[in-house]
């Protein structure tokens, strides 16, 4: 990636993440933001149409700003900060109304889902959509093109909403002139999978996740309910089957993987044994993170000042493209 490119994405406050989200998106972005000029903001307003508690929103803002300076993102260079901080988007999503097709939002994956589930229901279609769902896509335009960003990693799921914020610029510049960059969606690749405690992918809609920073005890509690089969100790066991292997292998170095494969191919070493050398794998990672995590958890004074330090570098960025929005459109 050349180090002009701008990087950003918005994490929703909706809980701590699990492990799968922590080997497919986060550590991957970390690395990303640590290399290049990027911005990381806390979702809070599109978290506005789902949470309806402020404190749990609060709650899980901390918790996602913890959890970013936990894991090493380096705030010399990214700016990480809380989107309702910066009023500008409310004001260019505002402006991003008047050039977005209503028909555009009718196509997003998630209204779409919500009218097909009212349809089947037999109610009306629009039932349980507040304007906040139906507007989201705009919203999360505002967010990418108010900083220019150029390259916005996403899950699967959100890669039609970056589809369509360079949809709204291309309107946009159409009408009044290069204004926006464009902005390309990068997909975290499907590959490698962290399996969950069942062996089906780890996944919030299974149950079957590991939290990021479960407790040294949880942790044990959660590896010790991994699904085996039931070979005995001395038999061969095949590691590429096996969710304690694969698990084990987002966590390891290239020689402890191979170690661990073939003391599953040779025998002799029951799931017991397994299961505590992967705990004690994970544990081993993730240890100095998750007392760093806890340790910002009780400080909310020093995340308060490193979000309001963040806020003050994106609003620089933000002011200067409402002024050339308002000029673009208002004269
Ligand atoms: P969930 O399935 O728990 O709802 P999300 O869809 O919120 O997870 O996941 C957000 C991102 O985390 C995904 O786009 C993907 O990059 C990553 N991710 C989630 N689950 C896994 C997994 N089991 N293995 C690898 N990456 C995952
Ligand atoms: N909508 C994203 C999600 O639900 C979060 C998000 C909001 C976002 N604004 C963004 C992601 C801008 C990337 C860019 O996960």
């Amino acid at each position: 990636m050349t180090d002009d490119k701008i990087v950003l994405t918005g994490i929703k406050p909706t809980g701590i993440p699990h492990l799968g989200n922590y080997v497919g998106a986060l550590k991957p972005l970390i690395e990303l933001a640590n290399n290049n000029k990027t911005y990381i903001f806390i979702a809070d307003l599109h978290a506005l149409n789902t949470i309806k508690d402020p404190k749990l929103i609060k709650q899980y803002s901390y918790e996602i700003a913890a959890l970013m300076v936990a894991l090493g993102l380096n705030l010399d260079n990214a700016v990480l900060f809380r989107q309702s901080d910066i009023t500008e988007v409310y004001q260019l999503s505002n402006f991003l109304m008047n050039v977005t097709p209503k028909g555009l939002m009718n196509r997003a994956h998630s209204y779409k889902a919500i009218v097909e589930k009212n349809t089947a229901a037999g109610v009306d279609v629009d039932s349980g959509v507040n304007m906040g769902l139906y507007t989201y896509p705009v919203l999360m335009a505002a967010d990418i093109l108010l900083y220019g960003a150029d390259i916005v990693p996403v899950g699967a799921d959100q890669k039609q909403h970056v589809e369509f914020a360079r949809d709204i610029a291309g309107y946009f510049n159409n009408i009044y002139g290069e204004t926006f960059r464009l902005p390309e969606p990068v997909i975290g690749k499907e590959t490698g999978l962290v399996p969950g405690l069942d062996g089906r992918k780890m996944s919030k809609s299974y149950d079957n996740t590991i939290p990021l920073f479960a407790s040294e005890s949880e942790l044990k509690k959660k590896i010790m309910r991994i699904i085996t089969d039931s070979k005995t100790p001395e038999e061969s066991k095949n590691p590429d089957e096996s969710t304690i292997f694969q698990l084990y292998s987002h966590f390891a170095s290239k020689q402890e993987i191979e170690q661990f494969r073939q003391m599953f191919v040779n025998g002799g070493m029951g799931y017991g044994t397994a299961k505590t050398m992967l705990f004690d794998k994970i544990n081993a990672v993730l240890s100095e993170p998750r007392k760093e995590y806890e340790r910002l958890m009780a400080n909310k004074a020093e995340l308060d000042a490193i979000l309001k330090d963040g806020a003050e570098r994106a609003k620089l960025v933000a002011e200067k493209t409402i002024a050339r929005v308002k000029k673009a459109m208002l004269g």
